[in-house]
């Protein structure tokens, strides 16, 4: 029997691990520039990190985590996402004793129990960053800009950044009375989750995906959060607009955009696809004023985003963008002969530590086959080894590009190579 990945988990096979890793490589540069640097937390948490983190009434707690009880009776978490955890650790670490903002990213996997679909898994990885420590407008702008540069790095420029205010809890209140007022007499209409979410987490019914729900809000006349906002909440908001507009940076107000954690307060911010379908959004993120309260520490408002990989491929795949990752080979050595694969190995080791990718293969097989294969992995150079070259100390050098060759003496050969 073969055994197959657990539903909702995929393998990231080598010819996709250069993308991955050019990815996550573009992400470590830009996010240097910007001041971050690199956290790695635990991949599981005690369940209740995430129950008061993320929030008891949202989806993610109540339907997807990864949930088990260890063999000490702990009830322990795969984490579902990035943000908690380096909370905890900030806290748990002192780094508030560190200048603020304090800037910290992170790349990793995040597991949830969805349905899987396209650009939807159980198991998948984000690149996020959290600036802990400021509400000024600005490092929201800041934060935006980052995610921008990253994506124009990689080529990806045009999607739309979609921008909301969701304001503190008093201007939540505000906005759920009004939109309960609204949805009065409508509530037949719901979906099932929708109709249980009125009284237990109402703006998410703004962002349900079930056609019933979405065709209540299509046009557009349910109440819109920022006409809620307190005057904070506002000038903090239009501070944000103002910033980005200085930095060049195009977004477009939703202002039926929700995001699916609790822990979120004034700015929240997608960036969508539209050629994803359902699972759009590639980057989400926004303020959390109240988490690291929430979560033990001092009132220390923060901002941030996360960026899931797989959907960011599947968007460049959609988009037609190549990313430039090198898998080519600079030398591949074919050889015939045990003799000829001993001095294989040495010019291998010579090679190599000159800086080159080499490559050989380890079975008898035929020069054509041995080019052939060095052809697949793109090779520039070709080094032939057989009776002939190792009777006069020499090899032959081919250069693949022109198809021209020649032989080469053992000690000149690094010049030579260096020389193509
Ligand atoms: P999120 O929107 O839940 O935010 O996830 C961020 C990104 O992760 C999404 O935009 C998407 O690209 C990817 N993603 C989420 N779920 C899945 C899934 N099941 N399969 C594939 N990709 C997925 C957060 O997690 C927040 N912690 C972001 C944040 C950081 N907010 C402030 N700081």
């Amino acid at each position: 029997m073969i055994y197959k990945a657990v539903r909702g988990t995929k393998d990231i096979l080598p010819d996709e691990t250069g993308k991955w890793q050019y990815v996550i490589k573009s992400a470590r540069e830009i996010f240097d520039k910007y001041g971050y640097s690199e956290i790695i937390t635990p991949i599981f948490e005690s369940t209740e990190l995430f129950t008061r983190g993320i929030g008891e009434t949202t989806d993610i707690v109540t339907k997807e985590m990864y949930t088990f009880i260890d063999k000490k009776g702990r009830s322990l978490t795969l984490r579902p996402e990035g943000t908690s955890g380096v909370i905890r650790a900030y806290l748990e670490n002192g780094l508030y004793n560190k200048p603020s903002p304090v800037k910290l990213y992170y790349i990793g996997p995040m597991f949830r129990y969805e349905r899987p679909q396209s650009g939807r898994y159980r198991e998948h990885w984000q690149i996020g960053v959290e600036a802990i420590g400021s509400d000024n407008p600005a490092l929201d702008a800041e934060v935006i800009n980052c995610i921008i540069d990253l994506l124009k790095r990689l080529g990806v420029g045009g999607l739309a950044t979609q921008l909301n205010s969701i304001g503190c809890l008093e201007c939540r209140k505000k906005y759920i009375v009004a939109l309960k007022g609204f949805l009065e007499g409508k509530i037949d209409g719901l979906c099932e989750v929708c109709k249980e979410r009125i009284e237990k987490n109402p703006l998410r019914i703004l962002d349900c995906k079930e056609e019933s729900c979405k065709s209540i809000f299509k046009d557009k006349k349910a109440p819109k959060i920022l006409e809620f906002l307190c005057e904070q909440c506002k000038v903090h908001f239009d501070l944000v607009k103002e910033y980005l507009k200085l930095l060049q940076i195009k977004y477009e107000i939703n202002p039926y955009l929700v995001r699916g954690f609790d822990y979120y307060t004034k700015t929240v911010f997608e960036i969508v696809s539209d050629r994803l379908g359902a699972q759009n959004a590639i980057v989400g993120g926004g303020r959390y004023n109240n988490l690291v309260e929430e979560l033990g520490g001092k009132l220390t408002p923060a901002v941030g985003f996360a960026m899931g990989i797989e959907r960011l491929l599947l968007s460049l795949d959609t988009l037609g963008i190549n990313i430039p990752y090198d898998k080519k080979v600079d030398v591949f050595i074919a050889y015939l002969g045990d003799e000829a694969l001993k001095k294989s190995l040495e010019i291998s080791l010579i090679l190599r530590e000159a800086g080159y990718k080499v490559l050989t293969i380890f079975e008898n097989k035929s020069l054509k086959s041995q080019l052939k294969i060095a052809d697949q992995y793109n090779a520039d150079k070709v080094i032939i080894i057989g009776d002939n070259e190792l009777k006069q100390k020499t090899v032959i050098l081919r250069n693949m590009k022109d198809g021209t060759q020649r032989n080469v003496e053992f000690p000149n050969l690094l010049k030579e190579i260096k020389n193509i």
